[in-house]
């Protein structure tokens, strides 16, 4: 079953409106529409910017949230209708940085994803062990429960229009890439989750390896067979350094 690469920028709290169009100067010339699929995400206040300038281009754009509300009394949130009105294609969903520093919950996650999939937005699932999980052998029952709960709500037939981030927490930011092996391992073992739900639909998931991915390493983890692509921070708010990320996708 072969699996379109993808490649997506976490920009996380970085980026002014005016930034961002900098590096679009420099990347959006850049992109073709073959070999990986090429999603932004950019601040709430780089969004809309981001979104204009990408219509029209293979670059797609998704937000660093969403809620599961389309409107109402939520102050500070944002819905999936305002997303869809700015042309955004889709939401990263449960962060890491989300979940430890504000409250993002499996079961919040559980309204959330079936949320943007009924809108038409596609989710990018991030799910990953801590340092002291790992340390604890925890690391596959923090994984299922993560993927099974905040899964639970969608239906078996929507699996494939999810893509899943494994990002073990230990690895964000840090400089320290998970081997290999280890990176291998937890996807494989992600995709076997899905099996549980549907053999078929599981082959089509796309799973992402995030934390320090850069130019030197990602060739390397993008080779493996159970990793689909990459969710890039750091390395990714330079338009260079993130091109040569998207260029080392192995052709589908
Ligand atoms: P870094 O690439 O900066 O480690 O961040 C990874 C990440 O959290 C992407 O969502």
């Amino acid at each position: 079953m072969s699996r379109r690469p993808y490649v997506a920028a976490n920009w996380k709290m970085n980026k002014t409106a005016s930034e961002a169009d900098e590096f679009l100067d420099a990347f959006l010339p850049t992109q073709t529409a073959d070999g990986a699929e090429v999603v932004l995400c950019p601040p709430w206040l780089a969004l809309q910017r981001v979104a204009e300038r990408c219509a029209g281009t293979p670059v797609r754009v998704a937000a660093q949230n969403m809620f599961y509300e389309d409107s109402g009394a939520f102050t500070g949130e944002v819905s999936a209708p305002m997303l869809l009105d700015i042309g955004v294609d889709g939401a990263i969903l449960g962060h890491s940085e989300r979940r430890q520093f504000f409250g993002e919950t499996d079961e919040a996650l559980a309204r959330k994803v079936p949320k943007a999939i009924e809108a038409g937005l596609e989710p990018i699932l991030c799910v990953g062990e801590t340092q002291a999980e790992r340390e604890s052998n925890d690391t596959e029952s923090v994984l299922s429960h993560q993927v099974l709960t905040d899964l639970a709500e969608i239906h078996t037939d929507d699996l494939a229009k999810v893509v899943i981030a494994y990002e073990p927490v230990w690895a964000i930011g840090t400089g320290l890439t998970a081997t290999p092996d280890q990176a291998q391992e937890s996807c494989e073992f992600i995709r076997n989750l899905l099996r549980s739900r549907d053999p078929h639909k599981a082959e089509q998931v796309r799973i992402l390896y995030g934390g320090s991915v850069k130019p030197g390493n990602a060739e390397e983890l993008l080779a493996l067979p159970d990793i689909d692509g990459a969710l890039v921070g750091g390395a990714a708010l330079d338009p260079a350094d993130f091109g040569a990320i998207v260029a080392a996708a192995p052709a589908e």
